[in-house]
């Protein structure tokens, strides 16, 4: 008898969430360390280890400079400290989009050297026909359509999209094409509500929201901005916490402790002990 993982079980699976459709809205967020995993494990369906990484932990300007490296080893750090929440882990800009064999041997190198369970891609008008080839070859799929940051260099800016009517036949028919070619669900990112709910209906998969109303199936959010860490957030997000607040506070505080030789104090310093 070979020996089971006790946790492997536990886990949310890509079939799980894809039957989520139409049911109780999927919980997710974006995790890149360790504790921050912990913590979001115990309430998530879904953490993604986004290429977000490279703007909101390396200060990256956009995500184009994100590589498949900094990708695995965020995306084991997540893997390490959760338990429950299926892990995804965005496939960077470059890493997908050519030869579809240089995309799977990406995609499975991601999987093997993280233990996640899928991978995201960001499915602009090309890419239908590799998430077919990925998932057909036993690799799960996110897709991602509307705003996608990867584009940002085409596209001048992060623009959202359904705001003209322009858009709408565009980005349903790439929502469309991620779930025919056997995407699990779909990020609809920054597109105005009446186009989430287009696709939301297009489609068979879940959609998942980021700035994409409450017509999504699920919602995810960049932790960091939802936990109130940055000095401006984008319209969509809602702050939950003051964490920028709190660190300064805190560190004002430790900052004048130590100018005024209040720390440490004897709660915090060793002692030798008298000998006997
Ligand atoms: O990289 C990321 O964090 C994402 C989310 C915004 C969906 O793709």
């Amino acid at each position: 008898m070979s020996a089971q993982n006790p946790f492997a079980a536990r886990r949310m699976t890509a079939p799980q969430i894809a039957a989520r459709k139409g049911g109780d809205p999927i919980v997710c967020l974006t995790a890149y360390t360790a504790p921050v995993a912990a913590i979001l494990d115990e309430v998530c369906d879904l953490l993604l280890v986004g290429d977000s990484v490279g703007m909101v932990l390396h200060g990256m300007p956009n995500t184009v400079g994100v590589t498949v490296e900094m990708m695995i080893l965020h995306g084991q750090a997540v893997m390490r400290a959760s338990r429950k929440a299926l892990v995804v882990v965005d496939m960077p800009f470059g890493s997908y989009e050519g030869a579809r064999d240089a995309a799977l041997a990406n995609a499975v190198r991601i999987l093997k050297e993280t233990g996640a369970q899928a991978v995201k891609v960001e499915s602009g008008p090309t890419v239908a026909e590799t998430i077919a080839y990925l998932t057909r070859r036993g690799v799960p799929v996110m897709g991602h359509v509307g705003l996608r940051p990867q584009a940002v260099l085409t596209e001048g800016a992060f623009k959202a999209k359904g705001k003209r009517d322009g858009d709408y036949a565009r980005v349903i028919a790439e929502a469309r094409a991620a779930a025919a070619a056997g995407a699990f669900c779909v990020v609809v990112e920054g597109v105005a509500e009446a186009l989430a709910r287009q696709i939301t209906a297009a489609i068979d998969v879940p959609t998942i929201g980021i700035g994409a109303s409450a017509g999504c199936d699920g919602q995810i959010l960049v932790t960091d901005d939802m936990l109130g860490l940055f000095d401006w957030t984008p319209k969509f997000v809602r702050r939950y916490a003051d964490l920028r607040g709190e660190i300064d506070r805190a560190v004002g505080a430790y900052a004048e402790d130590v100018r005024e030789r209040l720390f440490p104090g004897a709660a915090e310093t060793y002692f030798t002990k008298a000998a006997e």
